[in-house]
C-alpha cells in the first residue's frame, strides 16, 4: 500500500526532507526544486503531495492524505479530527506578540493584526484584554508599520524580521516545531506501515 504524505511548501519542506532521508528513506535529489505538486517515490512505497502548512492539516484531515508534517502553530489554530503521532523537533519557532518599541496603542481596544485569528482571540482573552483582530494572510510585520494594527501575533524564527522592521517582541505565545500528524482511518488500515515509518523516524529526531 502507498503512503500518502502531505508536505508543507517553504520552509518547513527542506527540513523534512531532510529528516526523511536520515530516517533512511531514498528521495529523488531534484525533489526540492520540482515544481511538481505530487511525486510519486514508487522504491519506497510512498507519495508526496505538496501544500500549503495551513492546507497540509486539510489534506489529512479529509483522508486523501494518509500522513502529514504541520507547524504546532497551525494545530493550535483549528482544532482538526487528525492524530499527532511525532514532534518532529524540526522547524523551530515560536509565536508570540510584537509590535513598535513606543507605538500607540488604541486604548478601547487595540488591534491585533494576525494569521492566526483563534489562537489571537483565546491569548487575549486570557489576558483579559479586549482587543480587536484582524486577518491578514502573510507580512504581517507590516501592519504596524503602516497603521493597521497596535500589535501583532506572528511567527518568531531568527527574529530578523522583526528586527529589519524596526518591531520588538513583547510576549511569546507557545513554542513551535513541526508534527508528523496521521489520519484515524488510515492509521487503522496502514497501521503495520505508518509505526514504521513512526520507528525509523524517532530515532533521528533531533535532541532538544
Ligand atoms: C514567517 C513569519 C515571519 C517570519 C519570521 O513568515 O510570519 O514573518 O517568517 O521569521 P524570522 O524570525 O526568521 O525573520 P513567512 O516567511 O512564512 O511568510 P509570510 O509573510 O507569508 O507569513
Amino acid at each position: 500500500m502507498v503512503l500518502t504524505i502531505a508536505m508543507p511548501k517553504g520552509r518547513i519542506f527542506e527540513e523534512a526532507l531532510e529528516l526523511l532521508r536520515t530516517a533512511g528513506y531514498t528521495l529523488p535529489p531534484e525533489f526540492a526544486e520540482s515544481r511538481k505538486l505530487i511525486i510519486e517515490v514508487p522504491e519506497e512505497k510512498m507519495r508526496f503531495i505538496l501544500a500549503k502548512p495551513m492546507d497540509v492539516v486539510t489534506y489529512v484531515e479529509h483522508g486523501v492524505a494518509d500522513l502529514g508534517i504541520a507547524g504546532k502553530d497551525v494545530m493550535l489554530e483549528e482544532e482538526r479530527d487528525v492524530y499527532e503521532l511525532l514532534d518532529l523537533k524540526i522547524s523551530k519557532c515560536h509565536l508570540a506578540v510584537a509590535g513598535l518599541p513606543h507605538g500607540q496603542v488604541h486604548h478601547i481596544a487595540p488591534r491585533v493584526a494576525t494569521k492566526y485569528p483563534n489562537i489571537a482571540s483565546s491569548y487575549f482573552r486570557e489576558q483579559g484584554e479586549q482587543v480587536e483582530i484582524i486577518r491578514l494572510n502573510g507580512s504581517i510585520e507590516l501592519a504596524p508599520l503602516i497603521g493597521l494594527a497596535d500589535r501583532i501575533v506572528d511567527i518568531v524564527s531568527t527574529g530578523r524580521t522583526l528586527k529589519e522592521n524596526g518591531l520588538v517582541e513583547f510576549e511569546k505565545i507557545a513554542d513551535v516545531t513541526s508534527r508528523l500528524i496521521v489520519n484515524p482511518v488510515s492509521y487503522r488500515m496502514k497501521d503495520v506501515q505508518i509505526n514504521q515509518m513512526v520507528e525509523r523516524l524517532s530515532v533521528v529526531i533531533p535532541d532538544e
